[in-house]
């Protein structure tokens, strides 16, 4: 008896092209299946003969039919796996359960294309849209499901369109964290059999970045192949992964729904949230300079882009809730002489707010703090001292202890009877409600028309327990898009205030948010040491402009720890830049360390900004850095920080990647680092007078000596090209 399978009796195929990446699809009469997503083919292939190529052979014991990883893996079909869509009519005598899906038409766009799907006896029509960004080679996926039935239809699942994962890339990186550490990542062999990773808290959440890459074991930072995914959502959400007897390994991602919360009445569509696909054979840098070119192109709205990202300074970790006009004054004395060019008033303004226990939701200044409304210290940051005013807000939560909440007690998530559970002594709001919907609007509103706001911090500070609408349905799902349309129309009223995504620091970072914000507090944690790891895991899917990195306080609050100027200078210089501690208070000499770091910022934040970024690991474990290259290859720019002991008393050389090989190029330490060079006897080497010049090729394969670094000390490097 001949092997019989699917793949063998493909009769349709499509494709889609980048300048680096290509997708083809194949299918027979049903979903179609990603047949190939990896490194740009050649344009005169034969994609039908490459789909024939791909059939399969059936083992014994298994079905006559082989059912394809499509795009929404069907039990119907006889898929043996995770199914790519649960859903179940739920007052209909038709078995609605499980089903099959024909493909009827494709319709293209000039970047991509849509696979109209339908099961006429489920009465379920289905949507799978890719579209492929031409400069970046990432690809857009989503599906969306429309009930073309005349009664509900429950989804409990619905996976955004299912990745293929080529046997080869049996690694993944796992993207987990907490508060203070995201963006932790765990390099581990894909298992036998399904590995999920949840998110119930109702944001994107510090614990689980809806986000992976998959890789070969061979593969690092600068070789070998990879595919990253990346799904756009701020609410709750489920990955599966699953490798399966066949040989076959799928990805899905989607929204993680509550009971009753994928109800799809009749006539109406669900669609999934937009998955972000990239691969690359040469290396996670590349995957990353990917994504970021991505969201350069596609996903980052600028009111201004060709605005250089301002050099922040926050009062949060200068004075918390102590508000005072006259201490203001000087901190933005400090800030506007330190280089500071956006000065953002953190929590601590609004009325009866003394600490962290009262007053969220009552959004007019504290008539102690501020008799005269915000006025004055608006009035002298922008006049005065030339700076951007920023302000904190966080909309969605209200205090028990607050007049909103004394007025509408009935505004929050719950489920009554049961407990109002408190997150930072706060519950949130429920923006589901139009009432709500529409009193933060007027109220943020107003605060951006009576006070010239260029900038908004949006933080969200708690995670979200039993949250019921007024009705008590659960509502995380329609919470998350209420927060979008509010963002929209913020936007639409607001178009040049920039907003910031914070969630207790790095709760809330995903594409979707980053749509309509402008930049992501990272982490609420300044310790240089957990910086550099967690800006190090930040930088697979977002680039360095969206990285708020502030310099904290000398010891620094979440951690205990303390660290020298330099240091923390450094490890905040390669972000988005800002400065989060009493500047009132540091010696001069500090002072005069963090405005050279300001500056050097200043000088180098266009090509961090826009250019090619690479992290770097070395040989010590400890000894981790970031490397921009501009698009010409002239400039580059090196941070090595030396996280913990080092290995050997003289670090490793560094190999600089991404350069020209053709090229010669200086080579210049940035920064003087007094502690360091103690360590550095008889250092002679020219870099240290500025006159170490080397090619690209000797750069990149043999590297740059470093002087001794200390534990918790690093250097800044620059290279420029010297022959044309
Ligand atoms: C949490 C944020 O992440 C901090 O930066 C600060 O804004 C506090 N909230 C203020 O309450």
């Amino acid at each position: 008896m001949s092997p019989k399978t699917s793949s063998e009796n493909i009769v349709h195929t499509h494709r889609l092209d980048a300048h680096n990446t290509t997708i083809l699809f194949g299918w027979v009469t049903g979903i179609p299946e990603i047949i190939y997503i990896g490194a740009r083919l050649d344009d005169g292939m034969d994609v039908e003969m490459f789909a024939r190529s791909r059939a399969r052979p059936l083992g014994h014991a298994t079905m006559d039919e082989h059912a394809p990883v499509s795009m929404q893996p069907e039990i119907g079909a006889g898929f043996m796996g995770h199914p790519g869509l649960v859903a179940n009519r739920v007052d209909s005598d038709k078995p609605g359960w499980a089903g099959i899906f024909e493909w009827v038409e494709t319709a293209e766009t000039d970047d991509g294309v849509t696979f109209i799907c339908r099961d006429d006896h489920r009465e379920l029509r289905l949507d799978i849209t890719v579209t492929l960004c031409r400069k970046s080679g990432v690809a857009v996926m989503k599906s969306r499901l429309t009930n073309e039935g005349a009664d509900d239809c429950m989804v409990d699942w619905m996976s955004a369109p299912v990745i293929p994962v080529p046997q080869h890339l049996s690694e993944y990186l796992h993207f987990h964290g907490r508060w203070t550490a995201e963006f932790a990542i765990d390099r581990r062999t894909v298992p036998m059999g399904l590995v999920k990773s949840e998110n119930r808290r109702g944001r994107t959440s510090h614990e689980a970045f809806p986000g992976t890459i998959m890789l070969a074991p061979t593969t690092d930072e600068e070789s070998g192949r990879c595919l990253g995914v990346h799904m756009g959502w701020s609410g709750n959400h489920r990955m599966v992964l699953e490798r399966m007897t066949t040989g076959e390994c799928q990805l899905q991602m989607g929204v993680l729904h509550f009971s009753r919360e994928g109800m799809l009445p009749a006539g109406r569509a669900l669609e999934t949230p937009e998955i972000h696909v990239a691969t690359s054979d040469v290396g996670l840098n590349d995957l990353s300079q990917r994504f970021h070119r991505h969201v350069r192109e596609n996903i980052l709205k600028l009111p201004d882009a060709k605005k250089p990202r301002p050099v922040t300074v926050n009062t949060w970790e200068a004075i918390y809730f102590d508000h005072n006009i006259d201490a203001l004054k000087e901190l933005a004395d400090a800030a506007a002489k330190v280089g500071g060019e956006r000065f953002v008033l953190d929590d601590g303004w609004f009325v009866g707010r003394n600490d962290d226990t009262t007053s969220l939701g009552d959004w007019t200044p504290d008539p102690q703090k501020y008799p005269d409304g915000l006025h004055p210290i608006v009035d002298y940051v922008v006049d005065e001292k030339g700076m951007e005013f920023g302000l904190w807000v966080e909309p969605e939560m209200v205090n028990p202890d607050s007049q909103l909440y004394r007025d509408h007690p009935d505004w929050v998530l719950a489920v009554d009877p049961y407990p109002r559970h408190l997150g930072r002594n706060q519950l949130v709001l429920d923006l589901t409600n139009p009432e709500v919907f529409e009193y933060l609007y007027t109220v943020i509103g107003d605060l951006l028309k009576t006070y010239r706001t260029a900038y908004l911090k949006w933080d969200m500070n708690r995670d979200l327990v039993l949250p019921g609408d007024r009705t008590g349905l659960p509502a995380v799902h329609r919470q998350t898009t209420a927060l979008y349309a509010l963002l929209d129309r913020l936007r639409e009223g607001f178009p040049n205030v920039e907003i910031e995504s914070c969630a207790s620091g790095g709760g809330r970072v995903d594409y979707e948010i980053l749509k309509r914000t402008h930049r992501f507090w990272t982490s609420d944690s300044n310790d240089a040491v957990e910086r550099t790891r967690i800006q190090h895991g930040f930088t697979h899917f977002l680039p360095p402009e969206v990285m708020g990195s502030h310099v904290g306080p000398a010891w620094c609050h979440t951690s205990g720890r303390g660290f020298h100027p330099d240091f923390r200078a450094l490890v905040a210089s390669y972000g988005h830049m800002g400065l989060e501690l009493d500047l009132r208070k540091v010696s001069d000499e500090e002072f005069a360390l963090f405005a050279a770091a300001v500056e050097r910022y200043k000088a180098d934040r266009d090509l961090w900004h826009s250019g090619d970024y690479h992290r770097i690991t070395t040989v010590d474990a400890d000894l981790l850095g970031a490397c921009v290259v501009d698009a010409e290859q002239r400039s580059a720019r090196i941070v090595m920080m030396q996280i913990d002991r080092p290995r050997s008393i003289v670090p490793p050389t560094i190999q600089v990647p991404g350069l020209n090989p053709n090229r010669r190029y200086k080579v210049e330490l940035q920064t003087e680092n007094k502690v360091a060079m103690h360590g550095s006897r008889k250092f002679r080497n020219r870099l240290m007078d500025g006159r170490l010049e080397l090619t690209g090729a000797v750069l990149m394969s043999a590297g740059v000596q470093l002087p001794v670094l200390y534990a918790q000390t690093g250097v800044a490097l620059a290279l420029e090209a010297i022959d044309d």
